[in-house]
């Protein structure tokens, strides 16, 4: 049998892919692309679950750790992921993230997600120019004012940006509940395509004012700090899932958190941050699957709450 160019450049590939990632987990979602939303300014789909990269990704000039990260976001993207966030205050995340892209050979499938974060609005330009170096990218997907600093300036500099075609969205990010008074003012004024927002079975503010008017405004939501950073898986971890976790798809309470996040009408993507590669994994593959209806989100709320 001959050996053809395309069967040498298929072994080069698998051999290559096979020494980034380590074999897919049993019970993995394997093949199953994930569940998307439509970006709601434009009806662009987006996978519901993305990456996130605060402390994650901060691991600086180690090779060993940014080959991790690089493998988190092989994994990432083999699961079908696009969104990854980012900020210029996660340390060296934004040169990690920059790094892991170009050693997949620039996925095509990325949608950059990244934020402007200095006091002074004439800062802005600069320090999204010495962003989007790091990531190497011609233009980032979406810049967010990170938690609303100088959000006047920054938002007109960014609405310019997107005017001339050197991005595609605009957002606006908050945490924790923080400043959500202004923050619901800036939505009900500014022509914002998404706002990113804490939310989770636990941390439920968001609920009762800013997820209504991200639907009324037409806006895509970005959840972060879907675990607490850690926090609330840790704590769950010691509690049996309930039985009926299985109707849902979820096999973990990583996943039963997710599932819960993205089944929310008005969320567009959780975005989970990990150092690991089975976590990646078992956070994309909650974006498989069933998923809770109204009724069942109620009674995963309850089920937590009483735990
Ligand atoms: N104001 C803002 O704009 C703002 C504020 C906060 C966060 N963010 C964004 O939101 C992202 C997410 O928030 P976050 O980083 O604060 O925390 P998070 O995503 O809620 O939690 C991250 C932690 O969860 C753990 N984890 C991940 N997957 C897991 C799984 N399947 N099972 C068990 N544990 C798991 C990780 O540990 P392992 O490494 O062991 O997996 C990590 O310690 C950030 O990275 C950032 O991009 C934005």
């Amino acid at each position: 049998m001959t050996t053809t160019r395309r069967t040498i450049l298929q072994a080069v590939l698998a051999t290559a892919a096979a020494a980034i990632l380590p074999p897919p987990l049993k019970g993995a979602a394997q093949g199953r692309p994930p569940a998307t939303k439509p970006i709601p300014s434009t009806g662009e789909a987006l996978p519901v679950v993305g990456l996130g990269s605060w402390i994650t990704f901060n691991v600086g000039d180690d090779p060993v750790l940014r080959d991790e990260c690089a493998a988190v976001m092989a994994a990432f993207f083999d699961a079908g992921g696009r969104i990854i966030d980012s900020s210029p205050m996660y340390g060296s995340s934004q040169d990690v993230i920059g790094y892991g892209l170009e050693k997949l050979g620039r996925p095509s499938r990325l949608f950059s997600a990244e934020k402007v974060w200095t006091s002074s609005g004439d800062n802005g330009p600069a320090q999204i120019e010495e962003s989007r170096r790091f990531w190497g990218v011609p233009r980032f997907d979406l810049l967010q004012v990170h938690n609303l600093v100088a959000w006047e300036e920054h938002l007109k500099t960014l609405f310019e940006m997107k005017a001339a075609g050197q991005l595609r969205y605009v957002g606006i990010t908050t945490s924790e509940g923080r400043r959500h008074d202004l923050f619901e003012e800036i939505m009900r004024t500014q022509p914002l395509d998404f706002v990113q927002i804490t939310y989770n079975v636990v941390d439920r503010e968001v609920e009762d004012r800013i997820l209504p008017l991200a639907r009324d405004r037409g806006m895509g939501v970005i959840v972060n700090r879907p675990f607490q950073q850690g926090v609330l898986t840790q704590r769950l971890e010691g509690e049996p899932l309930p039985e009926w976790a299985t109707e849902i798809g979820a096999s973990t309470w990583a996943q039963f958190i997710l599932k819960f996040i993205v089944s929310h009408p008005a969320v567009t993507v959780a975005i989970p941050a990990t150092t690991r590669v089975d976590h990646v994994r078992e956070n994309l593959a909650a974006a498989t699957g069933p998923m809770p209806d109204e009724a069942t989100r109620r009674r995963m709320a309850a089920y937590v709450q009483d735990l």
